[in-house]
């Protein structure tokens, strides 16, 4: 398929896990890929990989939890590719402690990485698509948006937040030919998660078993699985849907 081709694409957090497997997608499918990260290390040996297939994957080292950043990435994208169509949210952080835990300072690096940024990225490329014609963006969401986990609340309250931000800007800008979706990932093994094994002392296998056990396919996803969703809805296929979240986790929410 190439659904994407001569496309320009913007994503976030596209160094490793679900935000790599998006760039990599997109690009199978023809588009020109601008990724940001924090990562330079990861960033610059991703694009390097993929120019040397011939691709276009434009890496540029950002801090999305800062809005000067944030902005200057999509402005990077749309200097470097002179239109922008699609901006897939991705950059995100979890930190695991209840509310009596947590300070305002980490209140506030939550909600600007898997928020704000979300709306600041939005806010630059908004107009760009608009000039364009159209286009689409995907902020990726968690089953968390719905499903409470234990000692997630700052993370379950920023991914709840995110379906409130897709649905408003949906409608916002609906006139204007964007069209504005989320995706819903369940358990998916990304680096995160190898990490977070390695914190509690479990071997991958053991983690990755308990990972799945929750939903109805009885496994953990894939970071292409849910890339595969995010192309969906960033394509011509989806042209009739914006406002909504497609939650891809083997049927975790509808249990
Ligand atoms: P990951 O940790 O493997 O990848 C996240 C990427 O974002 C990393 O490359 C990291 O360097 C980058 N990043 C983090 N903070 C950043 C910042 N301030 N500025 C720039 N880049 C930053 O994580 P994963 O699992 O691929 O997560 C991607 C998204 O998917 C996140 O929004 C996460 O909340 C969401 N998600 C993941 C699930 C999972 O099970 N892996 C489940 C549901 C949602």
């Amino acid at each position: 398929m190439t659904r994407f081709a001569d496309k320009a694409v913007a994503v976030t957090g596209g160094a490793s896990g679900i935000g790599e497997a998006t760039v990599r997608r997109f690009i199978e499918e023809g588009a020109r890929v601008a990724f940001a990260d924090r990562d330079a290390d990861r960033g610059n040996r991703v694009a390097s990989e993929l120019e040397a297939q011939g691709a276009v994957a434009h890496f540029v080292e950002a801090d999305m939890g800062k809005e000067a950043d944030a902005t200057g990435f999509i402005e990077a994208a749309v200097a470097r590719f002179g239109r922008l169509d699609v901006l897939v949210n991705n950059a995100g952080i979890r930190k695991y402690q209840p509310v009596t835990k947590a300070s305002k300072e980490s209140w506030d690096e939550m909600l600007a990485v898997n928020l704000l940024s979300y709306a600041i990225c939005a806010r630059a490329a908004i107009p760009v698509m608009a000039a364009g014609g159209g286009g689409a963006i995907v902020n990726v969401a968690s089953i968390r948006s719905l499903i409470a986990g234990s000692e997630c609340v700052q993370y379950d309250t920023t991914k709840a937040a995110v379906l409130g931000l897709t649905r408003s800007m949906a409608r916002d800008h609906a006139a204007q030919g964007v069209r504005v979706n989320a995706v819903g990932p369940g358990p998916i093994f990304t680096p995160f998660h190898a990490r977070r094994a390695e914190t509690l002392g479990q071997t991958q296998e053991s983690y990755i078993e308990e990972f799945g056990a929750e939903t109805m396919l009885k496994r953990p996803g894939t970071a292409r699985e849910i890339a595969n969703g995010i192309a969906f809805l960033a394509s011509d296929e989806a042209s009739y849907i914006t406002g909504t979240c497609l939650f891809i986790d083997g049927g975790q929410t509808a249990l």
